[in-house]
């Protein structure tokens, strides 16, 4: 199976999967805050632990007072292209939960596991949307929790950047070289049916 892409799936999947993939190149357009929204609202329906949506979807767009002091949270490589990003995200997630029927937080096994099924789903409606996220684990993690004002208790998971879309040649030659869909490793290497052989 193809796609609009230079990526082929082995088995048959939705198109969407193989079209989501994260470009370094933005074009620096501010996004409206109802496009936005919408990618917000996709990770808002993911699926958690008992349905404990630990995540927290911190965000800065550009041209607002928010903008500065999240792009300076990235590295140094990260900030080279996420400059020109539409929006920043920082998701962090909850580490305790409150089980039904319980009356005090306990901790959280599945907190981080749930806040990527947030950003996939995040990331998956953005390619949808024509609007490409990019996820960062690059950047000052105990600095995004203090001027975030993260309170105890959430992990920083990862940083997102979202934009559209540009041509690869306005990124520097290095990185403009990289701007391609990725492959994966064989269904094979990674599924494994009886578990891990001896
Ligand atoms: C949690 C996470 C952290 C990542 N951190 C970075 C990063 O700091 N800088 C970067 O350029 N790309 C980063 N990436 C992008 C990955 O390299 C990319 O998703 C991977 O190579 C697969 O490519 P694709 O998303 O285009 O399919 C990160 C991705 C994830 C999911």
């Amino acid at each position: 199976m193809t796609s609009a892409n230079s990526r082929t799936a082995d088995h048959p999947i939705e198109p969407l999967f193989l079209e989501r993939w994260s470009p370094r190149a933005f074009t620096a357009e501010e996004i409206p805050v109802a496009a936005l929204a919408t990618l917000l609202e996709a990770a808002r329906w993911a699926p958690s632990s008992y349905n404990s949506q630990p995540w927290r979807l911190l965000y800065a767009r550009r041209g607002t007072p928010h903008w500065e002091r999240f792009l300076g949270l990235l590295n140094e490589f990260n900030q080279s292209w996420a400059k020109n990003a539409a929006a920043l995200i920082v998701i962090v997630s909850s580490t305790t939960m409150v089980p039904p029927g319980a009356d005090k937080p306990v901790p959280a096994y599945s907190h981080s596991f749930d806040a990527g099924a947030a950003w996939a789903q995040l990331a998956l409606q953005g390619a949808r949307s024509g609007w490409y996220a990019h996820a960062m684990v690059g950047f000052d993690h105990a600095r995004a929790a203090s001027e975030l004002n993260v309170p105890d208790g959430f992990r920083v998971e990862a940083a997102i950047a979202i934009g559209r879309k540009a041509d690869p040649s306005t990124l520097p030659e290095k990185l403009a070289a990289r701007e391609l869909p990725s492959d994966r490793s064989k269904l094979s290497e990674i599924a494994l049916e009886g578990g891990f052989s001896k």
